[in-house]
């Protein structure tokens, strides 16, 4: 599969509480959401970044690992 600047990469989301919304927005010149995800507490999520979805908008606590390192939102 291509893997250009890491368009391909995955990430993966664990929700600390009931509720919690992975939103996935548009690549490209037109940003917008194209899905929302609920995750329940203790659920785990993992996507990637693909040819449609170039950023990940995450609502609710949880933790979030990616290349970069990993990040909680509480
Ligand atoms: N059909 C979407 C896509 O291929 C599915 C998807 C991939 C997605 N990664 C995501 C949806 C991250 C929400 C968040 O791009």
């Amino acid at each position: 599969m291509e893997n250009i600047n890491g368009k391909n990469d995955f990430f993966v989301i664990k929700a600390l509480e009931d509720g919690v919304n992975v939103i996935g927005l548009t690549r490209g010149t037109d940003t917008r959401f194209h899905h929302s995800e609920k995750l329940d507490k203790n659920e785990v999520m993992i996507a990637q970044f693909t040819e449609h979805t170039s950023a990940v908008k995450v609502r609710g606590k949880s933790i979030i690992q990616t290349s970069h390192g990993e990040i909680t939102n509480d």
